[in-house]
C-alpha cells in the first residue's frame, strides 16, 4: 500500500532539565514533579482557551535526537528483544513521543508543566486534554509489561542504548 508522506510543523518547544537522552526518567511517572515549560508558538495561543480547566494534558512530540529507527529493540524495562510497536522505546519509525503531564500554570503562550520525560527542546506537535473517561482503561492485558511494578517503572533510568 502507498505510504502517505506527511509534513508537520511543530507548534512549539518543550523545555526540560534533561539535556541528553541518557540517565533520565523513561516515563512521566518516573519524573514526578520535574518541571518543564511549553513555549507554544504565539500563533497558536488562541487554541489554549479552556485548557486551564484541566489538570493534565497529553503531549505529542518529536523524539528529535533519534537518528535511525529500529523495528526490534531491547526496551529499558527488559533484557529481551521486543517489536518496537510493543514498546514505548523512542527509536520508532515516526519518532513520536506521547506523555501525560500535569499543568502547573499557564500565562499567554507559556505553560509550566510537571512530570516531564522528554529531552530539552523536543519539538511539540500537539496538545490534548487528558480526560479519564476517554483515556483510562481497566482490566486490560498488559503484555510483557505485566510483571513490571510501579516502583520499578518509576526507578528505571534511560541509558545510551538508543543513541
Ligand atoms: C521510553 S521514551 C518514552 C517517551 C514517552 N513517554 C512515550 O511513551 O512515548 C523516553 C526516553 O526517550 C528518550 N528521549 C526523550 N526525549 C527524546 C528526544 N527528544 N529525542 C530522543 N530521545 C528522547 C530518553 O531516553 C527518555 O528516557
Amino acid at each position: 500500500m502507498k505510504e502517505h508522506k506527511i509534513i508537520l510543523n511543530s507548534i512549539g518547544t518543550i523545555k526540560t532539565p534533561w539535556l541528553t537522552p541518557e540517565n533520565m526518567p523513561i516515563q512521566p511517572t518516573g519524573a514526578q514533579n520535574t518541571k518543564g515549560t511549553i513555549i507554544l508558538n504565539k500563533e497558536y495561543s488562541k487554541g489554549l482557551k479552556n485548557i486551564e480547566g484541566f489538570s493534565h494534558i497529553i503531549l505529542i512530540y518529536h523524539l528529535h535526537l533519534i537518528n535511525k529507527p529500529e523495528l526490534e529493540v531491547i526496551p529499558f524495562m527488559d533484557k529481551k528483544s521486543k517489536g518496537i510497536f510493543a514498546t514505548r522505546s523512542p527509536k520508532r519509525p515516526n519518532k513520536l513521543g506521547i506523555s501525560t503531564v500535569k499543568i502547573e500554570s499557564i500565562k499567554d503562550n507559556i505553560i509550566h508543566i510537571l512530570d516531564v520525560d522528554m529531552v530539552n527542546n523536543s519539538p511539540l506537535l500537539d496538545i490534548k486534554p487528558f480526560f479519564e473517561d476517554f483515556d483510562n482503561r481497566f482490566n486490560t492485558k498488559k503484555g510483557w509489561l505485566a510483571s513490571k511494578t510501579k516502583v520499578a517503572i518509576e526507578n528505571v533510568k534511560s541509558d545510551d542504548r538508543f543513541k
